[in-house]
């Protein structure tokens, strides 16, 4: 049998593909990655660690013959292609809605009829959006306020559709801002930008107050949860996926300021004008994946330490300009 994983290319995707190779559980499986290079780079599938049970496939989401042909003998699709992210959604809103919601319906369609036993899509914190409540819980009310959130709630509904209507195994992932080095550290972040900041000796620049707080999930965490819902207790369910910690923007960057100066580097902490932003700030509940046996591996202070470290590794082996370039 098979595992699909989608966006095989890109950040988490390429990191899962190893992950799940490296993983006696899932010996058995033949892993399967599809991407169109449209954000994710081919030389990312040379650091994918090749054996015999991986293929890597050049497609695109929206072909229906070639995900039809590409789900035979399936029975898990981690789908992560995507067009990610508040900024490129907003870029490019007719494109994204054809990737992120017709690509996934064409995903979930064929998925039903090739009778594939999980379908997992990582949806994102983004639906709530608006929230009034001060801890976020899955049954609450969505109200995203962009068009990444929105594509993403009318995402969670074709799962959820998929999954009433042919009993399809939906499950969908909220997840919160996914950090740490993967298989290759080509995405910014205020994690990612604080760490090459500190690195490169520059002030690490908050906007505003840095009071504002969010939930930072390390991406070994990620990978975890992936593993962990492949159990028919999480069929047709949402689950919250992120740390349970808010940590806020000053905070991390006063951790970032602490790991630099034990390693030898001062930095400073300087404040800029806030940017206009209509986020609320709320808390995660994670108790529903924690129901399932999640023990999230890292605080916000041990996974800035591994990825400090991770970044600073990269940097001493491949030169900051080329590590720059990669990003
Ligand atoms: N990274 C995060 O913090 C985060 C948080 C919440 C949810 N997510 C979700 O997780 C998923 C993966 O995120 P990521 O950070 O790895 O994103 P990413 O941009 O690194 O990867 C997405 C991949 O999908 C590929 N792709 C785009 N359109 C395609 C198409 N039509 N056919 C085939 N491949 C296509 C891109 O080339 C890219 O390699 C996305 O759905 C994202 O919205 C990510």
């Amino acid at each position: 049998m098979k595992i699909l994983v989608t966006g095989a290319a890109g950040y988490v995707g390429s990191y899962l593909i190893n992950k799940l190779l490296e993983d006696e559980r899932f010996a058995d499986y033949e892993i399967v990655g599809v991407d169109n290079f449209l954000v994710g780079k081919k030389e990312n599938y040379e650091l994918i660690k090749k054996n015999g049970r991986v293929k890597l496939l050049q497609g695109d989401i929206c072909d229906r013959e070639f995900v039809d042909d590409l789900l035979k003998d399936t029975e898990i699709v981690y789908h992560l292609a995507a067009i990610s992210g508040v900024v490129q959604c907003n870029r490019n809103p007719m494109l994204a809605l054809k990737i992120n919601v017709e690509g996934t319906l064409n995903l979930l369609e064929n998925s039903a009829k090739r009778d594939v036993e999980y379908f997992v899509f990582p949806s994102s914190s983004a639906v709530y959006g608006n929230l009034s409540e001060d801890m976020a819980k899955e049954d609450m009310p969505t109200k995203p306020l962009n068009n990444y959130g929105a594509m993403k709630v009318s995402c969670e509904a074709l799962c959820l559709g998929y999954y009433n209507s042919y009993g399809l195994g939906t499950v969908i992932l909220r997840f919160t801002n996914i950090y740490g080095v993967g298989t290759y550290p080509k995405w910014r972040t205020v994690v990612s930008n604080f760490i090459l900041r500190a690195l490169k000796g520059e002030p690490l620049i908050i906007h505003g107050t840095g009071e504002q707080r969010r939930d930072f999930v390390h991406i070994d965490d990620v990978i975890e949860i992936y593993k962990l819902v492949i159990t028919p207790k999480a069929k047709g369910e949402i689950f919250n996926a992120g740390s349970g910690y808010t940590a806020s923007v000053k905070e991390l960057a006063e951790i970032i300021k602490e790991i630099s100066s034990k390693k030898g580097k001062e930095v400073k902490i300087t404040f800029e004008k806030a940017r206009e932003s209509k986020e609320r700030t709320f808390g995660y509940d994670i108790g529903k994946l924690k129901s399932l046996g999640f023990k999230p591996k890292y605080d916000i202070r041990k996974g800035m330490e591994k990825t400090f470290g991770d970044i600073q590794n990269l940097i001493e082996s491949c030169g900051i300009t080329e590590y720059q370039k990669e990003i």
